[in-house]
């Protein structure tokens, strides 16, 4: 069986309103969030996602990164919404919708259970959530984390504190250099896979281009890849379209978020993007091919 055999997201898509429990900052611009949910915190899988309706403001989708003592998600402070969320003190109310899409398929028991898994930016929320369950399976797991700075590693002690429960190596990459490697999550996996890389899946969350490389990268391997992917969200539970990716009309929020890389390779991926208005951009960034 898999984790996604028990997924039935018709039974729990209504919306609740909960109380905050608690709120933690955990890098200068990203704070944590534990909310009272314990329909969503039963049901969810690592790589799904809620709705958080900011009062008065927006609802926005979010990953879970946790659901030890109600449900946790990570939110950085990037616009209006998350700006207003920011604000907000334990028992303060949210409106909440969840969980949401479809998360990472572990892999069955093999000889080598191994997982690499590689979170760049604010892709940690799914992939800590993912080390959990992983360690909790019986994998024995790798962690590959990159941020722009020290300061901006998101759960480093909390993968951190993993070494000691299942986590065998775990290495870091700032764009600035001021922790672990000099560069990306991309090149903190390649260190990993250069010494070894007998995985038998890798689950991965991050900007798409740092997906797009991880895929080419794992190519070279024959390592099967699971990425988490973001596309501009309204309703979050396939009726808009608003989410849809050129592969067979799959909505990132039903269909996905979390897609085998490999199906992805004649789809958008890493090719365009939308804005709010459903307008395509061309995706920009740094190719480790070029
Ligand atoms: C499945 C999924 C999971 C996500 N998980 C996380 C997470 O764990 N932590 C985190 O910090 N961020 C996460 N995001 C991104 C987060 O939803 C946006 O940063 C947030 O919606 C910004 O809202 P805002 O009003 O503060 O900013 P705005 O100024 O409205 O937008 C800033 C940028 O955020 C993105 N964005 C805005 N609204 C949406 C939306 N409705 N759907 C998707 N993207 C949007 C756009 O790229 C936009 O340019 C996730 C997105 C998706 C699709
Ligand atoms: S956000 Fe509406 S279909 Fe995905």
């Amino acid at each position: 069986m898999t984790m996604n055999d028990n997924f039935n997201p018709s039974a729990i898509i209504r919306p609740i309103v909960t109380p905050i429990l608690g709120v933690t900052t955990e890098t200068p611009r990203t704070k944590a969030f534990t909310i009272s949910a314990p329909s969503i915190g039963k049901h969810a899988v690592p790589g799904q996602f809620v709705m958080v309706w900011v009062p008065g403001i927006d609802e926005i989708p979010m990953s879970i990164s946790s659901v030890n003592q109600g449900v946790e998600f990570a939110a950085a402070r990037v616009g209006d919404a998350t700006t207003q969320l920011h604000k907000l003190k334990k028992g303060d109310l949210l409106g909440v919708r969840g969980p949401l899409g479809k998360g990472f398929v572990f892999p069955k028991a093999t000889e080598e259970k191994i997982m690499l898994l590689v979170a760049g930016g604010c892709g940690s929320p799914p992939i800590a959530f993912a080390a959990t369950m992983a360690i909790r399976m019986g994998f024995v797991v790798d962690v590959a984390l990159g941020a722009t700075s020290k300061a901006e590693l998101l759960f480093f002690n909390r993968f951190k504190d993993l070494e000691t429960q299942g986590v065998r190596r775990f290495v870091v990459a700032t764009d600035d250099g001021s922790d672990g490697l000099l560069g990306t999550s991309v090149d903190a996996a390649t260190f990993l896979l250069d010494t070894d890389p007998a995985y038998s899946a890798c689950l991965a969350c991050g900007p798409e281009g740092m997906l797009v490389n991880l895929n080419t990268l794992l190519q070279k391997y024959s390592i099967p890849l699971q990425v988490s992917l973001e596309r501009y969200m309204k309703c979050g539970v396939g009726l808009c379209g608003h989410c849809i990716i050129d592969l067979e009309g799959s909505r990132v929020c039903h269909e996905g978020p979390v897609f085998d890389a490999k199906n992805l390779e004649e789809s958008d991926f890493g090719k365009v993007t939308r804005d709010a208005t459903g307008k395509k951009e061309p995706l920009q960034f740094e190719s480790n091919t070029s």
